[in-house]
């Protein structure tokens, strides 16, 4: 079988969490081949084995080369502490479900999904379902190239292709949120976990990059205010820590950021000479309840 076809069986399985992105209407797979609505808009499963939900198309400034260095990035081992403290707190915060269904709005390249379903898949017996959306075709294709059995989705985080109340948690990792949409598409007893940078996070990166530090200039409250402005509950996990660098990992963290968007060519050779051997991670994990 193809992969385009078995991501169809896949996406068949959980046809049911699909709403059409042109009419709302429910949506099924046909033939193993397209996602298609009672009203026959069709979307064809890609070859890659993702679906392309979005109504015009997008052109972002995140292109493969970055997707690809977050991967090897994510792969080193950099996010760990992040995984498993998501992870946490999030087995810790269901309960009785059947099957949880998380969405990662703003999914990039995918990994960060991919090693939290599997971190609670090893806590928890309950069926997990992931989905991943992001507006950058680029990151789904990473995405879907790399992680079987998810369900993978270019599309607009906010407003997604989903049906309302199907989600037990809405992760959002470093990427923009729409508040409204994510309380449209959370279950009564639901989460939202979203990952926001503080003030060290890639310090020594945007020491070189911008010969600057942010720590005067950065300020996070502003979106942890709205935030608490969106859900009854708030909770507020730092989480900080410094991770020993290869330095072969430097050119992959140098490309990864969209710091990268503003460095000439040949600056990024002086940059990549550098001998960093450490880097600073400096989060805000909130978690919202609706
Ligand atoms: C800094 S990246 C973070 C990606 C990923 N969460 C990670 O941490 O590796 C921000 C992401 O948000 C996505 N994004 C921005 N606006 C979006 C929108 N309206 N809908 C869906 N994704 C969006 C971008 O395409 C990009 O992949
Ligand atoms: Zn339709």
């Amino acid at each position: 079988m193809k992969k385009r076809e078995k991501s169809a069986q896949y996406m068949q399985q959980y046809q049911e969490i699909f709403q059409c992105p042109i009419c709302m209407a429910d949506m099924k797979i046909v033939d193993l081949k397209s996602l298609i609505c009672t009203n026959n808009h069709t979307f064809d499963v890609t070859k890659q084995g993702y679906i392309n939900l979005l109504n015009s198309s997008s052109k972002t400034k995140y292109n493969k080369k970055l997707f690809e260095s977050r991967k090897s990035i994510v792969d080193s081992g950099l996010f760990v502490p992040l995984h498993e403290r998501i992870s946490q707190l999030i087995a810790n915060g269901v309960g009785g479900e059947e099957r949880i269904n998380i969405l990662d709005a703003g999914c990039g390249e995918g990994s960060h999904l991919a090693y939290i379903k599997d971190n609670i898949d090893k806590k928890l017996s309950t069926d997990v379902l992931g989905v991943g959306i992001d507006i950058a075709k680029e990151g789904i294709v990473v995405a879907a190239r790399n992680h079987m059995d998810f369900l993978w989705t270019v599309g607009d985080l906010a407003k997604t292709p989903f049906q309302e109340k199907c989600f037990d948690i809405v992760l959002n990792i470093l990427s923009p949120a729409n508040y409204g949409e994510f309380k449209r598409l959370l279950k009564d007893n639901s989460m939202v976990v979203k990952i926001i940078p503080q003030r060290e996070y890639l310090k020594e990166l945007r020491e070189i990059i911008l010969e600057e530090s942010r720590e005067e200039s950065y300020n996070n409250e502003s979106i942890v205010k709205k935030f608490k402005e969106n859900f009854r509950i708030m909770e507020r996990h730092p989480l900080s820590y410094i991770f020993p660098l290869d330095k072969s990992l430097i050119p992959e963290l140098i490309l990864m950021t969209p710091l990268s968007w503003s460095i000439k060519e040949e600056s990024l050779q002086e940059y990549l000479k550098t001998d960093l051997d450490h880097i600073t991670i400096d989060f805000d994990i909130l978690i919202g309840k609706p």
